[in-house]
C-alpha cells in the first residue's frame, strides 16, 4: 500500500514540490549597489482571493447557470475517454472551477464518489457550486489530515459494482462538524464529491484514505492555470495585467515569484529560464533581472518584470532571426513567466512524482487522462506513461531533461502496468480554439491500467 509522507510541510505541498525552492545565493553581486527592503512576502490568502461569482442557482436549469468562470478544454475528448466505462469513483486532481468533474458526474450516473484536489482554495467554492448543480453532495476538506484514515477505522464496505467506499460517517464520508457546506452525503441518494485543499501529489494517499487505492474508476489531471487565476491581476500570473509578483497556486505557499526574482542568483535564474522556460535568451534575461534589481531596487510587479525581459512587439534582445519569426505572436516575457511560475509551484517535480501513484490507484481497465499545456509537461507525461507501459528504453533517457530524475533512475525497462491509449496526443480542433483560444496548446494523453 502506498503511503506518502506529507507531514510538516506547507499546506498542500509535499517535499518534492518544494525541492526547487532554493535559497538566494546573492541578491546583488556588486558591492555597494543600492538595495531596498523587500515587501513582506507571505500576504494572507484573503488578499489574493479570486472574487466568487454571484449567488448561484442550484437548479439544473441551464439558462439559470452563471457563465462559466473557466471553460474546460478538450471536454468532448475527455468524456470520450471514459465513454461506455463503468466509473463508480473518479479522481480530479486539478478541480479548478469543476467543469470537467461536473461533466463526468453528469455523464456517469453510476458515479458515487468523486475525490478532487486543487491547490487553489479560492476556486473551491466555485467548484462546489458547479458540482452541486451536477447533483452531488459536496464536502470540503481543508487538508489531507481531515480525511480520516479509513484503514485504521475499519470503515470500508464493499458495494455492488466493485466499488469500495468508506461506510457512512466513517473515513472520507465523515463530515467536519464545523463545515457549514457539509451535508453528510447519503450513499445511494446522491454521489458524494469531496474537495480537498491539496496538491494532486497527495492524491494517492487521499485515495487510499477513501478506500479507493487500486479500485479507482478513472482520473484526470488538467494541468496549468485556470482562467480565474490568469485573469486575476492580484495573482501575478499574467504579464498582461499589472499585479504583484506572486504566482502561487496555493495562496498559502511559502515561495513567491517576488522572492525568486529578487533573491535568487543570476545562475539560478538562468537555470530555471533555461530548464523551465526553454528560453533561448536565458543568459541575457537573468543578467538583466539582476542588473535591474541592483540598480533600481526589488522588482515588485508583473509589469516591472515584463519590461525588464522585453517589450511586446519588440523581440527580446538576443533572439535570433529564426526564433523571432517563430515566436512573433508571443510576448517576449511568455517563457520567463512560465519558468518562474513552474519554479514557484514546483510544477514539474510534482507532476513527475504524482503520476506513478495515481496509476497505482487505478482499477484494472480504468483510465487516467492528462491534459498538458506546454512541451515540458507533455514530455513528463509521455515519459511517465511510457515508463508505466514498460516502453522506456535506455536510449530515451538521453533526451530527458535534468528534472526528469526518476525516469533516469534505472536503465531497465519496467514491467508494464498500463497500456498507452493515445499514441499521439489528442489536440483541440479549430472550432474549439476559435471558441476558446486558451485551449490552443492543449494536449491530452491517456493510459489504461492493465
Ligand atoms: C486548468 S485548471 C483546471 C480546470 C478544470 N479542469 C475545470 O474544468 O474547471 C488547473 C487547476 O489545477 C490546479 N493545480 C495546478 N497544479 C496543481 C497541483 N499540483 N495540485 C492540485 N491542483 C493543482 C490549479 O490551481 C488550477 O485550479
Amino acid at each position: 500500500m502506498m503511503r506518502m509522507t506529507l507531514r510538516g510541510v506547507p499546506p498542500a505541498l509535499g517535499p518534492v514540490c518544494r525541492a526547487l525552492a532554493r535559497p538566494g545565493l546573492g541578491v546583488c553581486p556588486r558591492p555597494g549597489a543600492p538595495q531596498r527592503a523587500l515587501r513582506p512576502l507571505n500576504r494572507p490568502l484573503a488578499s489574493i482571493q479570486t472574487p466568487e461569482p454571484a449567488a448561484t442557482s442550484f437548479s439544473n436549469d441551464a439558462a439559470a447557470a452563471p457563465a462559466p468562470p473557466h471553460i474546460p478544454v478538450l471536454l468532448e475528448e475527455v468524456l470520450g475517454v471514459f465513454k461506455g466505462a463503468h466509473i463508480p469513483s473518479f479522481f480530479d486532481g486539478t478541480l479548478g472551477a469543476g467543469g470537467h468533474a461536473a461533466a463526468v458526474l453528469e455523464s456517469h450516473p453510476e458515479l458515487r464518489v468523486l475525490l478532487a484536489t486543487d491547490l487553489d482554495a479560492a476556486a473551491h467554492a466555485i467548484a462546489a457550486a458547479r458540482l452541486r448543480r451536477a447533483g452531488a453532495a459536496v464536502s470540503r476538506h481543508p487538508n489531507l489530515g481531515s480525511l480520516s484514515p479509513t484503514a485504521a477505522g475499519g470503515g470500508h464496505t464493499t458495494v455492488p459494482g466493485d466499488l469500495t467506499v468508506a461506510a457512512p460517517n466513517k473515513g472520507i464520508l465523515a463530515a467536519p462538524a464545523d463545515d457549514p457546506e457539509m451535508a453528510i452525503p447519503r450513499p445511494g441518494t446522491a454521489p458524494s464529491a469531496h474537495i480537498l485543499h491539496a496538491s494532486f501529489l497527495a492524491g494517492p494517499e487521499a485515495l487510499w484514505r477513501a478506500g479507493l487505492a487500486g479500485s479507482l474508476g478513472g482520473g484526470l489531471l488538467d494541468l496549468g492555470l485556470s482562467s480565474m487565476q490568469l485573469d486575476a491581476a492580484a495573482r501575478g500570473f499574467s504579464f498582461g495585467k499589472d499585479g504583484p509578483l506572486d504566482m502561487r497556486m496555493d495562496g498559502a505557499g511559502a515561495l513567491t515569484a517576488e522572492q525568486i526574482v529578487n533573491t535568487w542568483s543570476e545562475d539560478e535564474l538562468g537555470r530555471i529560464l533555461r530548464e523551465y522556460g526553454e528560453e533561448r535568451s536565458w543568459r541575457g534575461i537573468a543578467r538583466r533581472i539582476v542588473e535591474a534589481r541592483c540598480r533600481d531596487g526589488p522588482l515588485l510587479t508583473t509589469s516591472q518584470l515584463a519590461s525588464v525581459v522585453g517589450h511586446p512587439g519588440r523581440p527580446s534582445p538576443g533572439r535570433k532571426a529564426g526564433a523571432r519569426k517563430a515566436t512573433r505572436a508571443k510576448h517576449p516575457a511568455t517563457q520567463t513567466f512560465q519558468a518562474i511560475r513552474i519554479a514557484v509551484n514546483g510544477e514539474l517535480a510534482c507532476l513527475e512524482a504524482a503520476l506513478p501513484g495515481l496509476i497505482d490507484a487505478l482499477a484494472p481497465g480504468a483510465r487516467l487522462a492528462v491534459i498538458t499545456f506546454h512541451s515540458l509537461e507533455d514530455r513528463a507525461v509521455k515519459m511517465a506513461f511510457k515508463r508505466a507501459a514498460g516502453e522506456l528504453d535506455p536510449g530515451d533517457e538521453e533526451v530527458l531533461p535534468a528534472w526528469l530524475a526518476s525516469a533516469r533512475r534505472d536503465q531497465a525497462k519496467e514491467q508494464a502496468v498500463v497500456r498507452v491509449v493515445t499514441r499521439r496526443p489528442l489536440v483541440p480542433g479549430e472550432a474549439e480554439v476559435a471558441r476558446n483560444p486558451r485551449a490552443r496548446s492543449a494536449k491530452l494523453r491517456v493510459v489504461e491500467k492493465l
